[in-house]
């Protein structure tokens, strides 16, 4: 079990890759805390988690909003104490060509894509620094490192979640946490399910592995930087995209 006796805090994890992480996270022994906005599915994951044997608990959050996160984290803190992981996986996208993307839309994938996960870091600090050994992974984008038309505010919010990461890999690194990012590639989950056949054969094209990657290929990533078998990684993006850009 790589995450025996660890407790985990992962947001955006009632759908997709933050699922897979939380199904993988229990399954190696983890206290996972499932956090999200989309409270109907993500408490129903919990609870099958929790009929598969898993240790799993479901708590409603914005990540967007400064308050909400702040109850979010004093409630874990009631509940488990310290906290060992933290996985800050939530995000949106609000695609559209420049010349026409809207301040709202702009605003938004900033406000959840980058503001959410200050936020979130912020308010588990304490937590992390309690258990005196942690992990935080952050989830980056291949539009982040590479650009990607259409993704002006979702490329500018995980390029800003790169810079983050590796600030707090200097600022956290000698109090003992451990801080990395993932840049998935394409990954199918909802959020990609409504990306065009047409634009989905293009990208295909890129991707020498020739596939798509699956929540779980993410998620294997968070594993691995949440286990101790990453003690020695510290600031690094690791890519998950089947090679789309090299
Ligand atoms: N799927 C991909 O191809 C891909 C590629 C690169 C990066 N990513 C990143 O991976 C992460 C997970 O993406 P996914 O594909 O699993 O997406 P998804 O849409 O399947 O899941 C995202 C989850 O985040 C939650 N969420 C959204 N806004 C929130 C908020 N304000 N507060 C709390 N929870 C919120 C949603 O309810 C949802 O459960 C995201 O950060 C995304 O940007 C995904």
């Amino acid at each position: 079990m790589r995450l025996k006796d660890k407790t985990a805090v992962i947001t955006g994890s009632a759908n997709g890759i933050g699922l897979a992480a939380a199904r993988k996270f229990v399954q190696e022994g983890c206290k996972v805390v499932m956090a999200d906005y989309d409270e109907g599915k993500g408490a129903a994951e919990a609870k099958k988690l929790v009929e598969e044997g898993g240790d799993a608990v479901f708590y409603q959050v914005d990540i967007a909003d400064r308050e909400s996160v702040n109850s979010l984290a004093e409630r874990v803190a009631q509940e488990f104490g310290g906290i060992d992981i933290l996985v800050n996986n939530a995000g949106i996208t609000r695609d559209g060509m420049m010349a026409k993307l809207s301040e709202e839309d702009f605003q938004r994938v900033l406000d959840v894509n980058l503001t959410g996960v200050f936020h979130c870091t912020q308010a588990f600090l304490p937590a992390l620094l309690s258990s005196g050994k942690g992990k935080i992974i952050n989830t980056a984008s291949a539009s982040g490192l590479f650009g990607n038309g259409g993704q002006t505010n979702y490329a500018a919010s995980k390029a800003a979640v790169i810079g983050m990461t590796k600030t707090w890999a200097k600022e956290f690194g000698p109090k003992g946490i451990n801080v990395n990012a993932v840049a998935p590639g394409v990954i199918e989950t909802e959020m990609t399910a409504k990306i065009p056949d047409k634009v989905k054969a293009q990208m295909n094209s890129l991707i020498p592995l020739g596939k798509f990657g699956k929540p779980e290929d993410a998620a294997n990533a968070y594993l691995f930087l949440a286990s101790n078998e990453s003690d020695y990684v510290n600031g690094i993006v690791l890519q998950v995209d089947g090679g789309i850009m090299m």
